[in-house]
Order: structure tokens, then sequence, then C-alpha cells
């Protein structure tokens, strides 16, 4: 019986998990700072870092509490390394190393990304190998063949804007608010998808990379053609013409995460999808997968809602791999904003 101790807080969740043998969760505490950050419509990376200093303490005991687990009986302590914000990162990663070098335990440095993609596992603890991974969250798009465990190979990105990121801007534009994702969502089911036929992005050099700017300022053009960026402003009912352009930019934004994926299945002959992040939470983005996958005879799955935005439970997940290959960290490790999966 192994059990590990996780730490993530790479962007604006504080967030501490209890994980034993791979896949069994036994706390998973987040203290988020969305009502922190809300009024400035956005991350506000100094506050976040601060944020943190204040809650990891109480977020690490309330996991272990929660875990019903002493700090003895864990075996190895895991931390997002990157990729994130700096400030962020840091006070994650000097905590689990100040708790490794006193309780003399291991240190495991773990991809944030590969937490998101490990996060499936969780539940589907068989999903078969090869198998293509989809991120999708505030700071990333990214589609990945996975051979094998713990083999990632990157088949494309976003050029410009994450999905997640996209979500976020469109409903600050619409007077919506932040975070986007879960707005639009709920905003979107009134809505009537087919009104506005908004543009996906087509790569000219044939690469699958996705891209997010050119679909956002469409929706900027169309909200400020039918005066919606005034009225929102306001505060008032959300009026059908919003609903719409919600609707019509969540379908649009879903469609080409779905294609881009389906033509990469194919083009590699893998019939397994993992989708992970914090817009695999997203209703409509579920089902138009699963009608994709039904269509085409492929296998799609996702991480339970809890484990899509940001959670320590995946980073824990993502360390056993680490751990059980014996790869370890050294207390020189340092945050890496800008690490690559
Ligand atoms: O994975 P995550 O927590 O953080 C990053 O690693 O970036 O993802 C956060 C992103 C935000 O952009 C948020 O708007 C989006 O996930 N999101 C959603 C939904 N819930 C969160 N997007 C679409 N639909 C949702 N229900
Ligand atoms: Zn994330």
């Amino acid at each position: 019986m192994t059990t590990i101790l996780a730490i993530e807080s790479s962007c604006d969740e504080t967030a501490a998990a209890v994980v034993r043998d791979r896949d069994e969760v036994l706390s998973n505490v987040i203290a988020s700072q969305i009502d922190i950050h809300r009024e400035y419509g956005g991350v506000v990376p100094e506050l976040a870092a601060r944020h943190h200093i204040e809650a990891i303490d109480f977020v690490l005991r309330q996991a272990l509490l929660q875990a019903d687990t002493r700090l003895e009986e864990i075996d190895a302590i895991a931390v997002t390394q990157g990729p994130g914000l700096i400030g962020s990162l840091l006070v994650g990663v000097m905590t689990a190393k100040a708790i490794a070098w006193q309780r003399q335990l291991p240190l495991i440095a773990v991809n944030h990304l590969e937490g998101h993609v490990r996060s499936v596992f969780i539940d589907h603890p068989a999903t078969p190998f090869p198998n293509l991974s989809l991120i999708v969250s505030g700071g990333h798009t990214a589609l990945y063949l996975c051979p094998g465990e713990g083999d990632y190979r990157l088949l494309a990105r976003t050029r410009d804007d994450a999905v997640g990121e996209a979500f976020d801007k469109v409903s600050k534009l619409l007077g919506l608010g932040y975070p986007g994702g879960p707005v639009i969502e709920r905003i979107a089911r009134d809505g009537n998808s087919s009104r506005h036929d908004f543009p996906h992005a087509q790569m000219k050099d044939g690469s699958l990379d996705f891209s997010y700017s050119g679909l956002k300022t469409a929706v900027r053009r169309e909200a400020q053609r039918l005066g919606l960026d005034q009225e929102s402003a306001t505060g008032g009912e959300v009026s059908d013409d919003v609903r719409d352009i919600a609707a019509s930019f969540q379908r649009a934004a879903i469609r080409v995460l779905v294609r881009r994926t389906v033509k990469a299945c194919k083009r590699e002959g893998v019939d397994t999808v993992a989708v992970s992040g914090g817009v695999s939470c997203n209703k409509k983005l579920r089902e138009s997968f699963a009608g994709a996958a039904a269509r085409e005879g492929l296998q799609v799955v996702f991480p339970a809602p809890q484990y899509t935005t940001d959670n320590a439970a995946m980073i824990g997940a993502a360390a056993f791999l680490h751990y059980e290959r014996g790869e370890f960290a050294p207390l020189s490790i340092n945050a890496d904003p800008s690490m690559k999966l």
C-alpha cells in the first residue's frame, strides 16, 4: 500500500489530496480563489500567489484530516512543478520541499498537464493504449498521442488562445463574468446555437493545430453589431441575443475540437480518446464527443467532473507513475513556469 500527499498550486486553486495505490482518492481539497479574481475579470498573478500562501497550510491539514491519514503514514510528496504562474507554483514547490526535507520523504515533481491526462485514469484505470489525450483547459489546448503509459507525443496545440481562455474572454465581452466556461454553458442552454455560423480556423499547412483568436474576434464583432457589449455591461437580464451568441460560440468552439480529434484518430489509427481539463466539464462537449465516437466507432472517456478543473488528486494520480519507476526529484528543484510535456 502506497500513499501519496499531492499539492497543486499552479494557477488560482490551492489544492491538496491524499491518493492511495494509483486511483483511490482518500481526499481532494480545493480552496478556490474565484471570488477574489472575479472583480478583476481574470486571475491576477500577484494576488494568486499571496492567497496560496495564506491557504496552503489549512488545505494540507484538511486533506490529511479528511483522508484520516497522518503525515507519518505518507510515503511520498508530489507537487506540480509547472507549467503555470511562477509565484503560484513556488508556493506549492517550496511547501512540498519543506515537508519532504523535514519528513525525509521522496519528492515527486509532476507536470500539470500530465496531471490532467492522468485525471481520466482515476475513474477509468483500464483505458486502453495507445490512445489520444486531448487537454482542454484555461491555459492549454493540446492533443497528445500516448503509445503507452507515461509516453506523450504532441500532435497539436493551440497557436494562440486556449479554448478555456476563449470561453473566459467571450464571457467577459458579453458581460457575463468570470470564469466564463460554466456561465456560457448555462446561458447557452436557452440559446439558439445555429443562429450565428462562427468560423473555425483551418491551418493552411494541414496541421491539426488549433486557433481560437479568430473565433473570439468574430464573436466580438457580432456582439458589437448587435450592441450587446453595451447592453450586458449594465448587468440586467440576459437577453436572447446574448444567449444565441453564447450558444453559437460554444458550438463552434466544441465542433473544432471534435473534428480535429477524430481526424487525428484516423491519421494515427487509434480508437480511444481521453478528454481532460476544465473545459471537459462541459456537457455539450461531452455529448458532442460521445456522438462523434458512436458514429466513428471510437471510445471516449472523461474524468469525473470534480477532476476536470485544477485539483491535486490528478497530481497524485500522475505521481504514481513516477513513484513506481523510482523517478524522484532532488530538493534543489525549482518551479518551472513553462514546463513542457
Ligand atoms: O483545468 P483548469 O481548471 O485550469 C487550467 O489548467 O487552465 O481549466 C479552467 C478553464 C477555465 O477557462 C474555465 O472557463 C473552463 O476551464 N471551464 C469550462 C467549464 N468549466 C470550466 N469551460 C466550458 N464549460 C465548462 N462547464
Ligand atoms: Zn489545469
